[in-house]
């Protein structure tokens, strides 16, 4: 199957019970058991659930791996995969995260003995460096949030592999339409399904996505002893999202491109970030490694380099929605550095280039003309 028919059908049947076409919501904790230990597959909804099944299959199919996992949230996601690893454990992550990710790393998993290492992971020869015997986990986002930022995921997975180390890749700015980790090389993919996988801003949701089944197994069990799956409900309104995402991350690619240029040119904007604009510096791994566009993700700064304007600009905005998230049908607007990224110090956010200045869109997929008049009204 191609990638356009198996968002609509990888991994799915019609319901054996009644053969209805999508996967019932199977509203229940528990199932009846016709003695004791004896099922139909199914006993207690947070170790399975029907519904749920039927998301995690689709997922493992435009990921193409063997295994999906679906959480209450994209951190709980990321969570689990921490649960993999004991006191003492080093892990190399990119220097540019999504501020919740880099929260949990620091204010949590850091109190519990694991090292972490962030690096800028272009620089391959620094980053093969730090690897020794105790790294077990290498963590990237590409591209990153807010920074559009690219790591070329084949050339890390050719280094954790021979050294032996996991390699997770977050998944959730470009989606499989774009971008496939494992067949890139890499362990793990992980989303936040509440961005473009859901695509509708109505859920809050998180998958992994594996290879190897006995690490799928091994996430399997830290999901079942510690509790974050993804409730029946929710796990059908990701589903049906994953069925348009194909047609949704087109019509974003489209009008992602055409907002970044029309940014580039404007004489208020000092620099657009935006991977399918040739003056991107990581231009060329977007061209490798992301097939047939570059997503729906476009962040900038101001000339004036005011916080000021930014903030102004963001008021005045009227089709696009002043709020956090991303990935949904509506155009979003966010201030990385006073929403999303807070959590993130003011020295490390400016070393990293998370600037006072700087706007994070996420373009949807209405009219590109409502949009970019709507961004001109908003700078005059
Ligand atoms: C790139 C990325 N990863 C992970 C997350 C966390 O996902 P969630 O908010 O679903 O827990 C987010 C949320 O914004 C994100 O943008």
């Amino acid at each position: 199957m191609k990638f356009n028919t198996k968002t609509i059908h990888g991994g799915q049947h019609h319901d054996p019970s009644t053969g209805a076409v999508m996967v019932p919501v199977y509203q229940t904790s528990t199932f009846a058991q016709k003695s004791p230990g004896v099922h139909g597959g199914y006993e207690y909804s947070r170790a399975a659930n029907p519904t749920r099944t039927a998301l995690e299959d689709s997922l493992a199919s435009i990921e193409n791996g063997e295994r999906g996992l679906a959480f209450s949230s994209g951190l709980a996601a990321t969570d689990c995969v921490m649960k993999l690893l004991k006191p003492g454990d080093e892990v190399i992550a990119m220097d540019d995260l999504y501020g919740g990710t880099y929260r949990m790393f620091t204010r949590i998993y850091q109190d519990y003995g694991i090292v972490f290492h962030f690096v800028d992971m272009n620089d391959t020869a620094k980053f093969e460096l730090l690897i020794n015997d105790k790294t077990k986990l290498v963590w990237v986002e590409t591209p990153t949030n807010p920074l559009m930022k690219l790591a070329d995921i084949a050339a890390i997975a050719k280094i954790t592999k021979a050294k032996n180390v996991l390699f997770a890749v977050d998944n959730t700015f470009a989606t499989p339409y774009l971008q496939r980790p494992l067949d890139l090389g890499a362990d793990i993919v992980m989303h936040s399904a509440t961005k473009y996988l859901g695509g509708h801003s109505d859920v809050i949701a998180g998958a992994l996505i594996v290879k190897d089944a006995a690490l799928g197994e091994k996430l399997h069990f830290a999901q079942f002893a510690t509790g974050g799956t993804l409730g029946p409900q929710d796990s059908y309104l990701v589903l049906r999202g994953i069925k348009t995402l194909h047609l949704r991350m087109q019509r974003h690619c489209e009008n992602g491109v055409k907002v970044a240029q029309y940014l580039e040119n404007h004489p208020k904007i000092k620099t657009v970030y935006y991977p399918g604009l040739e003056n991107h510096p990581h231009y060329d791994i977007a061209k490798k490694q992301m097939i047939g566009g570059f997503g729906g993700m476009v962040s900038f700064t101001f000339t004036s380099g005011e916080k000021a304007e930014a903030i102004k600009f963001l008021e005045n905005l009227r089709v696009f929605t002043l709020a956090e998230s991303l990935g949904g049908v509506e155009s979003l607007a966010n201030h990385p550095a006073l929403m999303t990224h807070a959590s993130i110090p003011e020295p490390k956010r400016k070393e990293i280039g998370i600037t006072d200045d700087l706007v994070r869109l996420s373009v949807g997929v209405e009219d590109a003309e409502d949009l970019i008049a709507d961004i001109e009204q908003a700078l005059l």
